[in-house]
């Protein structure tokens, strides 16, 4: 039987019920429906129990976050359950997970997907969150203000198309991450327009090294450079998905009102550490 002891309906979005994720939909959750969206049973079943079990409604949906079908219908459902106050997009796979093929249309294309959806069901003051990337900062040159530009107001469905993502350039996993969350921190921007035309607002975070099993499957394929790179940083340490998540909080809230279209970088100063020449990053 499925029990709802709240009676406000707003809504809850959050696609990617993983670590973060749920850290930051447990922060806003309170007398509010939770929509979960995840590709993998286990983890929406997991999640949705810890849920439940304090209090909150919920309910889940598998969702293929590089499907755009999935998605809008994914949007669809969260506006049929109420007034969608926050959305939150977690969903993602991180280079050493998949291939950039995969990368580019999960973490790229269908962040967009996810953007143009909810940009359609959003509440008038309604927020949004993307996790993008630390790696969004990372990249080897610049990319030109005609490639920023393209990477912004593209159609989603055109996207996989630029030649700046063509597979010779795409040429592995961690060009493609890079790209990709290069992209949602542009993207964001287009997709504060639409959603402006709601009252609502969308923001992206960068967050560093954040310990959640997406991060150990990276420290258990490349666990050195990760060590170096984190030694090397300002604050010399990880960081916690609670961290992430008090950053989000803020976003999403009244406080962060004339807040939209713009990326909070949550690292513990690793970009700092290579933007003042203190570590040397090589991308593989
Ligand atoms: N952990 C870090 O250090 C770190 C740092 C920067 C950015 N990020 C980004 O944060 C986001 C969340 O990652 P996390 O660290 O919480 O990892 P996580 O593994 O806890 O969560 C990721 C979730 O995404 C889901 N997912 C994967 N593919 C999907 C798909 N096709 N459709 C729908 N859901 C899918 C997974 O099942 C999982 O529940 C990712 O986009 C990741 O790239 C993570």
């Amino acid at each position: 039987m499925q029990f709802n002891f709240n009676d406000n309906r707003e809504v809850v979005a959050l696609l990617g019920a993983g670590s973060m994720g749920m850290a930051i939909a447990e922060r806003v959750a309170a007398n509010r429906i939770v929509l979960l969206g995840d590709i993998s049973e286990k983890n929406l079943k997991a999640s949705a129990d810890r849920l439940r079990f304090s209090g909150y409604a919920v309910e889940t949906m598998v969702v293929d976050g590089a499907d755009k079908g999935s998605i809008e219908a994914f949007a669809r459902r969260a506006a049929e359950l109420g007034s969608v106050k926050y959305y939150i997009h977690t969903a993602g796979a991180s280079p050493h997970q998949t291939n950039p093929q995969h990368i580019i249309r999960l973490d790229l294309v269908g962040s967009a997907y996810a953007l143009d959806a909810f940009g359609q069901v959003m509440a008038r003051d309604g927020a949004g969150i993307l996790i993008s990337s630390q790696t969004g900062y990372m990249l080897p040159e610049p990319l030109t203000n005609e490639v920023e530009l393209a990477l912004t107001v593209t159609p989603a469905d055109e996207l996989e198309a630029l030649p700046c993502l063509a597979p010779d350039i795409v040429s592995n996993s961690g060009i493609a991450y890079v790209l990709a969350k290069r992209a949602n921190q542009l993207r964001v921007r287009k997709a504060a327009m639409d959603w402006g035309r709601r009252g609502a607002r969308i923001n992206t975070i960068s967050p560093g090294v954040v310990v959640t099993p997406l991060a150990y499957d990276e420290f258990n394929a490349a666990g050195e450079g990760y060590q170096e790179m984190i030694r090397q940083s300002a604050m010399h340490r990880v960081g916690n998905p609670a961290e992430i998540a008090a950053a989000a909080e803020f976003l999403l809230s009244d406080k962060a009102s004339f807040i939209t279209g713009t990326d909070l970088l949550v690292d513990g100063g690793t970009i700092a550490a290579i933007k003042t020449g203190a570590y040397k990053l090589t991308l593989s």
